[in-house]
């Protein structure tokens, strides 16, 4: 067993600026990553500048990070960051400006390096990262991975190095100026991170302490996802906790089967990654329970589901149908044996082709 998140998180009511400090620690010019609108939206963007201002800490603001983000787009910004001579990185908002922001810390730290530099382990390191979550999903803020899109191989993947942000400023109150759909994915998200990282192959009491808790808090918050009112402070709150505790989880051991299935999901379909990932789950479920129907069981009791027929329910009204045609269908699950099947590893069972693409065949609705 191991245990190891170097990250210093800090969850609670204005955490950053109750922890303003901090930003004094870590470097003397800071580039902000950030995506295009929601963290000027939500007041993240705007919490993090009063500080840096107030300490008169020069920094440029890098908002152009898209919805899984591309190695381009990493190249593009470290160039930027390079030019103003930043030394350290703050990410602000969901995944893809946290991801992309650690890769884009690596490059900026080795100016010799391109792109080619995210394919291939090298004993190089990272600026240091400061994590500001602004959506309830990623995990992304407690965990080493960076998960970017590579045109080249038309998929998405993780990034061959680990890049831990050095602090996490996690505040719920982010989240209540985001569309409904969009806490909707990113939780659905947060559940896929619990839930693999409990019936992964390399489970063990550390990683289940952490994914057993984010499955009984999201078993707690899920009828409210259905709700079409506004989120309150205490729900976004607790959101964001089932979204770090889950990455908590994660960390140790990586993702499993939906993830690894839905990446060239999301880049034929452009689906929302929680969705294309949660888009899997009942039906890797229905695979697992073949061979320990007590664990899986056990899981669905943490979520307040009686059985998976219920659980399965559930998830397809929270998501709505997602329509494919036959014919992509069967790229997506030909292209999975033929260049993912290294994936399989994260399943601690023996699971045949014809399994795997019943799990493709069940998940989608056919067009
Ligand atoms: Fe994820």
């Amino acid at each position: 067993m191991q245990f190891y998140i170097p990250t210093k998180v800090f969850i609670e009511d204005d955490c950053v600026a109750s922890h303003k400090d901090i930003f004094k620690t870590y470097g003397k010019r800071a580039f902000i990553v950030t995506g295009r609108h929601s963290s000027k939206i939500n007041g993240s963007l705007d919490d993090v500048t009063t500080i840096l201002d107030e300490y008169a800490i020069p920094y440029e603001i890098f908002s152009d990070v898209e919805e899984n983000p591309s190695v381009e787009t990493v190249e593009k910004a470290a160039e930027q960051g390079k030019a103003f001579q930043a030394d350290f990185v703050i990410g602000i908002g969901g995944g893809s400006p946290l991801d992309a922001a650690k890769a884009i810390a690596l490059l900026i730290n080795n100016p010799e390096e391109t792109g080619e530099a995210l394919t291939v382990l090298k004993d190089i390191k990272a600026l240091p990262v400061l994590a500001v979550p602004t959506t309830c999903g990623t995990g992304s803020e407690v965990t080493g991975v960076s998960v970017l899109t590579y045109h080249k191989k038309q998929t998405k993947g993780s990034i061959p190095y680990r890049i831990y942000p050095e602090i996490a400023l996690v505040d719920g109150k982010y989240l209540l100026s985001a569309k409904k759909s969009i806490v909707v994915s990113t939780s659905i998200d947060a559940l896929c991170h619990s839930l693999e990282s409990y019936l992964h192959a390399k489970a063990d009491s550390y990683n289940r302490m952490f994914s057993s808790y984010g499955l009984r808090l999201w078993g707690e918050i899920k009828d409210l996802l259905h709700s079409p009112g506004p989120l309150d402070l205490a729900t976004a709150q607790k959101l964001m906790m089932v979204s770090t505790v889950a990455g908590m989880a994660i960390a140790h051991t990586g993702t499993s089967l939906p993830h690894a299935m839905s990446y060239r999901v999301t880049y034929k379909l452009g689906l929302a990654h929680g969705k294309a990932c949660g888009l899997f789950l009942a039906a890797y479920l229905r695979e697992y329970a073949k061979n320990d129907p007590d664990l899986v069981n056990e899981a669905l009791s943490f979520l307040g589901f009686d059985d998976l027929d219920l659980f399965d329910a559930f998830i397809r009204s929270l998501m709505g149908p997602i329509t494919v045609s036959e014919e992509d269908l069967t790229s997506f699950a030909d292209t999975f044996l033929a260049n993912d099947s290294s994936k399989l590893g994260t399943y601690p069972y023996e699971i045949s082709p014809d399994a795997i693409r019943e799990i493709f065949r069940t998940s989608f609705t056919l067009a």
